[in-house]
């Protein structure tokens, strides 16, 4: 069993999606003792935007450039970890709206056509059927269904459909939001998604 974990926050110690997302791994850990953690901090060591330089060497030109180089290397990195991983748990704070850049650009190097999706003559096929994923969804706003932001939430509806459009259609959300609200607020926010954090397996 592998647990590929991915954080993005910008925020270092002071992450709130770093923490659940550290305490979901922790829980799959206990729950799977021979399973093996893969660790990527986006947030410190992202993955360059993708250029024609990348697009080029997908198509066979030789890479020179040792910066490229080493990043078509990270990207490969990236998508044979996925592949080999039975769960992903993703650190994913609100980053105006949506997922930060750097969780994008992880996302440009793993969505990769004839690897983990395809498209055939009924419409794109996920071929990463079979894996579970975690995200640890932190925001300072509040954008659950229902609530007056609601439209304006991009961030997980973008990393669910993503998943699932890769196959992985058991996807578990736990959140942490509310968080620029008031301190009474965000300590019972991240005190609730750690409580539900306790109940994943149980
Ligand atoms: C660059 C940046 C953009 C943000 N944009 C939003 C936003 O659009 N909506 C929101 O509710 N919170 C936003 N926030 C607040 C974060 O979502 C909040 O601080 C959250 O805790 C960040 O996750 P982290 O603690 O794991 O870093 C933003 C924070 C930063 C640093």
């Amino acid at each position: 069993m592998q647990i590929l974990h991915l954080d993005a926050s910008i925020l270092g110690d002071a992450s709130v999606s770093r923490t659940l997302s550290s305490q979901i791994v922790a829980r799959l850990a206990a729950l799977h003792p021979d399973s093996k953690v893969i660790y990527r901090d986006l947030g410190q060591d992202p993955a360059l935007h993708l250029s024609l330089e990348h697009l080029s060497a997908w198509q066979g030109t030789v890479a020179k450039d040792p910066m490229l180089v080493n990043d078509l290397f990270k990207g490969n990195s990236y998508l044979q970890e996925l592949l080999d991983s039975q769960i992903v748990v993703i650190g994913a704070p609100m980053y105006n709206l949506t997922i930060p850049s750097t969780l994008k650009s992880w996302i440009d190097r793993v969505a990769i056509a004839g690897k983990s999706f395809q498209y055939t003559a009924t419409g794109p096929e996920g071929l990463l059927k079979g894996k579970q994923a975690y995200i640890a969804s932190s925001r300072g706003g509040v954008y659950s269904p229902g609530s007056p932001a609601a439209a304006l939430e991009h961030q997980e509806s973008y990393l669910i459909g993503l998943l699932g459009f890769l196959g992985v259609t058991d996807t578990r959300v736990v959140r942490a939001e509310g968080l620029a609200v008031s301190p009474e607020a965000k300590d019972e926010a991240i005190n609730r998604a750690l409580q539900e954090i306790a109940t994943i397996g149980a």
